[in-house]
């Protein structure tokens, strides 16, 4: 059944930011279950990377990404940046008056509905770590016991493309085997470059260790959102993907293809002060 749409949301786009290209994944699980939906992303590639930045410093770009993309006239808005839904997701919700969507909430929810033995395992930058939200996310609704371990090295090797070899599996190994020795069922890639380590994640942490990609939950609850306000756009294909950086849209263009389905064309230039 197709939902109902309201007229004035329909052709409105989704707003998605990130501090860099990592919330591509978030944008290209979104594209893949809403292909009809326009979709405008925005990376701050000038103040990449946000997992060692402080809390107020996080707010503060994300409140002025929101306001960029609120010109856009956006219907909801996605924060694809698991350190900038830690810090930011309260203080946007409160301030916006569309839907705003993190990806702690779906991803913990994930989880939850994944293990089994109520053991999960949780890996993410320093920031989100040290916000403990994804922990609090999953003891709201769940009594399961919760292990958290910051990878900063993680989002560097993603981006020099190192997410195989020899030199990643000792960092996979060093970050990751704390956490299976807890006998962990579930881990959680509580970042945007995460599912880009899946294959080495899966080799190290072992097959019997669910992985939960945010990613693809929060696609998920975007649809949910979507359909539940009747702001679909009513269409199965064809939606548009406008990109934006704050910095560099050249190596935007080149590494961001990594992280999406489809080739990344047109990324503007915009550098917010
Ligand atoms: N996008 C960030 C996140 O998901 C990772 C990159 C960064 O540190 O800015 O937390």
């Amino acid at each position: 059944m197709r939902a109902k749409t309201n007229s004035t949301a329909k052709n409105k786009p989704i707003g998605i930011f990130d501090s860099g290209f990592g919330g591509l994944t978030v944008m290209s699980a979104v594209n893949k279950v809403l292909p009809g939906e326009n979709l405008i992303y925005f990376g701050d590639t000038a103040h990449v990377p946000y997992g060692s930045k402080s809390k107020n410093t996080v707010i503060k770009f994300s409140k002025d990404i929101a306001a960029f993309l609120t010109k856009s006239n956006i219907k909801m808005l996605v924060i694809a940046c698991n350190t900038a839904s830690a810090f930011a997701l309260p203080v946007l919700k409160k301030q916006m008056t569309i839907p705003v969507v993190g990806v702690i909430e779906p991803g913990a929810k994930a989880a939850v509905t994944a293990t089994k033995n109520k053991k999960i395992g949780i890996i993410g930058t320093e920031g989100t770590v040290g916000s403990n939200s994804y922990y609090k996310a999953v003891k709201k609704i769940s009594k399961a016991t919760v292990f958290q371990q910051a990878c900063p090295l993680f989002v560097p090797l993603v981006e020099e493309g190192l997410n195989k070899g020899a030199i990643t599996d000792e960092i996979v190994k060093l970050y990751v085997k704390p956490l299976t020795a807890k006998k962990i069922d579930t881990l959680i890639l509580g970042c945007t470059h995460y599912p880009l380590l899946k294959n080495t994640l899966k080799k190290i942490a072992g097959k019997n260790i669910r992985l939960i990609d945010s990613a693809n939950a929060t696609a998920s609850s975007v649809k949910k959102i979507l359909e539940e306000n009747a702001m679909t756009s009513g269409k199965n294909s064809g939606g548009k993907l406008l990109f934006y950086a704050s910095d560099n849209p050249e190596k935007f263009q080149k590494i961001g293809s990594r992280f999406f389905t489809n080739k990344i064309k047109n990324v503007k230039k915009v550098y917010l002060e």
